[in-house]
Parts: structure tokens; C-alpha cells; sequence
């Protein structure tokens, strides 16, 4: 039960079974940094968001809202209930101190007390009245911000949107783990940009890591940017790719031990891994994947995907490679060569190509398309050294533990970063269903090293 509950899906839920740590009253409630969006943004958000939710949910049938019970996955209509609960939660109940909905929802949808394995066997409301609830919620959220918004409130708004973001992107693994037929108007990547190979050359120098205030909304785990020394280096320009990883799996490097350490060999020989999750077979020089309920060709040259830690970390090994470090990876993202190139200038990008927020030529993200592009995709969101990619198409696993910076405090959701320190590694840059409002190269996203459920992939630096 223990190790069951170690592998339970950290993001979004970050559950723990913890009791009474999310706090209900703060008697003085610091100002933390926002966006500063305004009121209509916020709602234009909010609907925006929850048509994704209900484009990744509302054709399942009554007994795939509940699905198996596994420890990566919620019943669907468990976790869209809990998505509607995190924004009346923190709006409308803390926020804006109005009663509940509906009197049992924290008995149903707290995270932090409603166990994950006991989440099957709760008597929620049916689909018409879990998608009910989801709407009034909605709506008197609406109806709040038609009076505008106060910089408290909008925290907390910014929150709760971050958080349906955070369960938009696991609903569409979730579909691809339970094998659950291919999402409707998703649009499929296009495979025509090909590989993208070598390395670019990183100078050391001085490099701040972590978020600002000018940043707006940040997670607790991103304060506060402090200074660290990183020593020059070489990253790839682009993430590993499906050719790249085949080359190790048939070189036989799943039966290799000196590729693999003893954590990642023991994950191996339990799951008797030999290839990524979903791969099936190869046919000539290609091979096929199980993509949602089919099976598909996989792309040559799009990053690899739903690969865990110690998979990267063996391919590495096998390639004589190394996985960079998060300062490593946020340095090659944002930073710029002082003129002379000798090292780091005193400069830290907001995006890697610059201030512009993103656009689709910049990145793939926020399911502008159902699956990762060719690595030499999205030219224009090449960093100042020449990295590609580093926002969007498949989270990049860092070898960086998930530690707090120092003089971590948690924010009002304490069940965000903290239960999960030193347990999990960091991933950088997100993926093609992440929203860009945490697709931003500063935000630290965390996993145990066995999940190869995520939409995550990796690129290496020359050792
Ligand atoms: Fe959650």
C-alpha cells in the first residue's frame, strides 16, 4: 500500500491522504504576484479551459468515466468533479466566502483527504449531475467576475485555472494510458520537418534560477530566483528522438545492465520492460505504437514520448550522454552569450526566442495538435544558443531532483510542492497538451522516475 501510494499521480492531484493541511482561513493574506489579467480574461479563461475539459471527456461512455482502478489514473468522473471542486474551493468558498454547493463536496473531491484508491467507491453524483455542478460552478464564477476582481481574488482565479490546465493534460494521457479512442477536433501533427541533430555550446558564467515577481503567477516551488554558478556545456539541439531511442532498444540495451541503475534496473525487471510502454513492433526499419486504441507508424523523428527517468537515464549511459540539470536546461532555454561569448550574459529571456508570447510557429502546446511535431519543427522558438524546442512537445526530464529553493515557504495549497520534495524528478518546457500558461520555461513540473504514463521525453548534453 505504501509503494502503491508512492506512485500515485502526483500532479495534478499532489494527494497524499494528508488530512486538514489545505487551509481554509488565513487571518492575513499576503499579496502574491498575478498575471494581472483582467476580470474578462479571467472568465475567457475559464470557459476556454473547460472546453477542453469536456472535449476530453464528454463522449466517454458511464463505465469509462469510472475505468479501471489504477494508481496513475482517477475515475474520470471522479477527477472533473474534483476540477469544478478546486475552483469553487478556492474562489468562490475562500475567496469570496460563499457556502458550498453541495454539502458533501470536500467529503468527494478534496485531494488531500479523499484517498485515491477509496475514489472508486464514492457515491458521486452521475454524469449529468458531476458536469451540473462543474456548470453552476462556472457560472457564479462568471457572474462574480462580471463586478471585476481583486488582486487577492485573482490569485486565487489564476489558481484554480492552472489547476484545470494541469487536468486537462492528464485526462489526455489518461486516454492514452486506458486506451480510450482518439480525442474528436484534435488536429494530428505533421511529420514532414525531420531530424534536427548535434549539439550547441552553452558558457558558463552567473545564472539566476527560478521566478521573479515580475514573473506574475508562480507556483511556490519557483521562489524565488536566486543565483547559482553553472560551468560551460554542451546540449543537444533538439530532444531524443523515436530514431534515436530505437537504435538503443535493438542494440538489445534493455537486457544490458551497465546501461541501467539499480533503481532503474529494478523498475525493468518488475515491469519486464524491453521497449517503451506503448511500442509494439518493428516492421523493416520502422515500428508501431499503440496510439490511443490504435496502432500507428511511429514518426522517426518526433521526440520520444511516455518514456520514464530511467529510461533516459539508461539510453544516456548506452549513448554516452548525460541528462543536463534544471539550471543547465533554464540556462540553454533563456539565456544569451555575453558579447565577447566568453559566458553567460547578465540577461534571462522571458520565452527562449524572447518576450513575444508564443505563437504556433514558436511551439507546440495547448493541443494546438494531437501529438508531438519532428524535432525541427517550430524554427522561431529556437533559444539564443540555438535549442529548439525546449517549450512544447514532450516535457524534458531533467536530472535534477525536485528540492525546494532555499527559503521555500508553501502557498495557500500546501499539497502542491511539498509532500513531494526529494521523491520526484523535475521536468522542464512542457508538452503538446500543456497550456501555455505552464508550458513557460520557468515552471518545474515533478514526477517519480518510474512514470512513463506522462507526455515526457528528454534531451542530453555531451558528457
Ligand atoms: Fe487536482
Amino acid at each position: 500500500m505504501r509503494v502503491q501510494r508512492a506512485v500515485v499521480v502526483p500532479l495534478p492531484d499532489r494527494d497524499d491522504g494528508r488530512p486538514g493541511v489545505i487551509r481554509t482561513i488565513l487571518m492575513i493574506e499576503p499579496l502574491r504576484p498575478t498575471s494581472g489579467a483582467t476580470a474578462d480574461d479571467l472568465a475567457h479563461q475559464l470557459h476556454e479551459i473547460r472546453g477542453r475539459t469536456r472535449q476530453l471527456t464528454e463522449d466517454l461512455s458511464t463505465d469509462q468515466l469510472m475505468g479501471p482502478m489504477l494508481p496513475i489514473v482517477n475515475p474520470v468522473l471522479w477527477e472533473i468533479g474534483h476540477v469544478g471542486w478546486f475552483h469553487e474551493y478556492w474562489t468562490l468558498r475562500h475567496a469570496h466566502g460563499e457556502a458550498p454547493l453541495i454539502e458533501r463536496a470536500d467529503r468527494l473531491w478534496n485531494s488531500s483527504t479523499v484517498a485515491h484508491d477509496t475514489r472508486w467507491d464514492l457515491d458521486l453524483p452521475d454524469r449529468n449531475g458531476v458536469f451540473g455542478y462543474m456548470s453552476d460552478v462556472l457560472n457564479r464564477q462568471t457572474d462574480r467576475l462580471g463586478g471585476g476582481v481583486s488582486e487577492s481574488a485573482r490569485y486565487f482565479y489564476e489558481l484554480g485555472i492552472r489547476h484545470e490546465d494541469m487536468h486537462v493534460e492528464a485526462l489526455a494521457y489518461m486516454r492514452q494510458t486506458l486506451g480510450y479512442r482518439r480525442p474528436d477536433g484534435l488536429s494530428d501533427a505533421g511529420r514532414t520537418a525531420g531530424p534536427w541533430p548535434g549539439d550547441v555550446s552553452v558558457p558558463g558564467g552567473r545564472w539566476r534560477l527560478g521566478s521573479t515577481p515580475a514573473d506574475g503567477f508562480v507556483f511556490d516551488n519557483e521562489k524565488w530566483a536566486h543565483e547559482i554558478t553553472v560551468a560551460p556545456f554542451r546540449i543537444a539541439a533538439a530532444p531524443v528522438t523515436n530514431a534515436e531511442f530505437a537504435a538503443f532498444v535493438e542494440a538489445g540495451g534493455y537486457r544490458v545492465r551497465e546501461f541501467w541503475s539499480s533503481h532503474g534496473w529494478a523498475w525493468r525487471e518488475r515491469v519486464g520492460a524491453d521497449r517503451p510502454v506503448y511500442w509494439q513492433q518493428r516492421d523493416g526499419d520502422r515500428w508501431t505504437w499503440r496510439r490511443y486504441a490504435e496502432v500507428d507508424e511511429l514518426a522517426p523523428h518526433a521526440p520520444v514520448m511516455f518514456v520514464n527517468w530511467y529510461e533516459a537515464e539508461a539510453w544516456c549511459r548506452w549513448a554516452k550522454r548525460r541528462l543536463p540539470t534544471e539550471a543547465e536546461w533554464e540556462a540553454a532555454a533563456l539565456g544569451e552569450p555575453a558579447p565577447d561569448g566568453s559566458r553567460l550574459a547578465d540577461v534571462k529571456r522571458r520565452w527562449p526566442w524572447g518576450d513575444a508570447p508564443p505563437t504556433r510557429e514558436h511551439a507546440n502546446i495547448g493541443l494546438a495538435h494531437n501529438g508531438p511535431l519532428d524535432v525541427a519543427a517550430c524554427a522561431a522558438g529556437d533559444s539564443a544558443f540555438g535549442c529548439r524546442q525546449m517549450i512544447g512537445n514532450v516535457w524534458e526530464w531533467t536530472a535534477s531532483d525536485f528540492v525546494p529553493f532555499a527559503g521555500f515557504a508553501a502557498d495557500p495549497y500546501e499539497d502542491y510542492s511539498q509532500p513531494w520534495f526529494n521523491t520526484r524528478k523535475v521536468l522542464r518546457g512542457g508538452a503538446w497538451a500543456t497550456s501555455a500558461r505552464l508550458a513557460n520555461p520557468r515552471y518545474r513540473n515533478f514526477f517519480t522516475p518510474d512514470r512513463n504514463d506522462v507526455i515526457a521525453g528528454f534531451r542530453t548534453c555531451a558528457l
